[in-house]
């Protein structure tokens, strides 16, 4: 097997976990016209039509800002904003019902591809649209009259419910009707929180030409909570251009009304969607309700996702082994670090109570994710505890990692400053160094 293969091979598998845990769930994929303009945009349906095919249901909502903005300017159409928004009178009204339904035929005509040779070979994808949103005039505003910009007024869920049960995806537009039979412009970034929102998706995707929000030195952050994102956008406000601006924004509200996980790509980057939805770690920015990392107690359910952690640490002698029954025992002792189900890090504390002491054991960080300092975390959730349970001493035995613990203020003793029991268990082979914290010193 050459390397291109076995390594295809392990990232489908890889991948196994996220396929499970996305099939059945509903996502909002929003296609800004700048995506549909400027990006990988016929790979992204065709990824769309992948996660169509793994079981996903989808809602479809695309936008088609820079090409309204064209037309406009082609037919010496002014385009009027009143803070931000667009003032949508009769003939730009015009103008943006054909872009958009010809942009929407166009979506829908690329999903219905089937060539053979293609990507879409087989995917017989059935696409439907409709009046799932119902619009309303946004009205006047310090004496400015919107005219025929509008909001959402209310969704059809059960007809979305409907048509995503038949396993259709749904596409939906910049264009929404009103009950007096007009049709309103709306934004895209707006259709698509609300659909979200009131479907209760499990996610948003939206795509930007950068990578996603970035922080001072130009790399991505990976992951960020809806209040941290929102004094991000006052921070770097004019960073970022406006379609994703607005995005985020939307997401920041979808999160707060329950939306769990927003995500910004690039649109730029080929097969961004499918690794942003498929590998742990992602490539663009995630707003999210809830951390995907969690630092907690372990139970008996995660023996096997810690014994997969120091399996290879035992084995390189780092670690003294334990048994899976060893284990099963002392598992209410573990800490571990849970990411999306994954076990990343564990840490136990072994309590001497006789000696008011307590051991820091078994401390162990996966080695993709050495680089955040989840070690530290556990340290100081450890302490915690001890501190919590009166204890004055804290021992750890190591054979590698001293500069560590003397970092983290631990100090090297000698083998009869260690608990009495522990004292008789001390391997005089092994050779460990001893290490202690007086958690009175410890401030935190
Ligand atoms: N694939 C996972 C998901 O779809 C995790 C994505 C992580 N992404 C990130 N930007 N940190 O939920």
């Amino acid at each position: 097997m050459n390397a291109a293969t076995a390594q295809l091979i392990d990232s489908f598998r890889h991948s196994a976990p996220y396929v499970n845990a996305h099939r059945g769930k509903t996502f909002v994929i929003m296609l800004g016209g700048e995506a549909i303009q400027d990006g990988e945009y016929r790979a992204i349906i065709n990824d769309v039509a992948l996660l169509h095919s793994l079981g996903i249901k989808l809602v479809l909502v695309h936008g088609a800002r820079p090409q309204i903005d064209a037309e406009l300017a082609a037919r010496g159409l002014e385009a009027v904003f009143h803070h931000g928004v667009r003032i949508t009178d009769e003939p730009s009204l015009k103008v943006i019902r054909q872009v958009s339904g010809s942009l929407q035929f166009d979506i829908m005509a690329r999903l219905s591809m089937g060539l053979s040779n293609t990507p879409m070979q087989g995917a017989n994808i059935n696409v439907v649209s409709g009046n799932f949103v119902i619009a309303q005039p946004l009205g006047v505003d310090e004496g400015v009259d919107y005219c025929l910009s509008g909001r959402v007024r209310r969704i059809d869920v059960e007809g979305l419910q409907q048509q995503l049960a038949k396993d259709c995806i749904v596409l939906v537009g910049p264009v929404a009707v009103s009950v007096t039979g007009e049709s309103f412009n709306l934004t895209a970034e707006e259709v698509a929180t609300q659909i979200a929102i009131r479907l209760k998706a499990d996610k948003i995707i939206g795509f930007s030409h950068q990578h996603g929000l970035l922080d001072e030195d130009g790399s991505v952050i990976s992951e960020i909570l809806p209040g941290e994102a929102l004094s991000y956008l006052t921070q770097h406000g004019e960073q970022i251009c406006p379609a994703s601006k607005a995005f985020v924004e939307a997401c920041v509200e979808a999160c707060r009304r329950g939306v769990p996980r927003c995500h910004l790509i690039s649109h730029l980057q080929d097969g961004a969607l499918l690794q942003e939805l498929f590998t742990r770690d992602g490539i663009g920015t995630q707003i999210v309700t809830e951390s995907a990392e969690r630092l907690r107690r372990a139970s008996i359910a995660d023996i096997g996702g810690v014994l997969n952690l120091i399996r290879p640490l035992e084995e390189q002698g780092i670690l003294v082994r334990r048994s899976r029954e060893q284990l099963e025992m002392e598992i209410e002792q573990f800490m571990v670090v849970e990411r999306d189900s994954l076990i990343i890090g564990c840490a136990a504390l072994y309590p001497f109570e006789e000696d008011n002491a307590g051991e820091f054991a078994c401390l162990v960080v996966h080695p993709d994710y050495r680089d955040a300092d989840r070690g530290s975390l556990l340290l100081r959730h450890i302490i915690g505890q001890a501190k919590g349970r009166g204890y004055d001493r804290l021992f750890a035995l190591t054979t590698r990692s001293i500069h560590w613990f003397l970092e983290h203020g631990f100090n090297i003793v000698d083998v009869d400053a260690l608990p009495t029991k522990k004292k008789q268990l001390y391997n005089y082979q092994r050779k460990s160094k001893i290490l202690m914290l007086e958690l009175k010193d410890v401030i935190n």
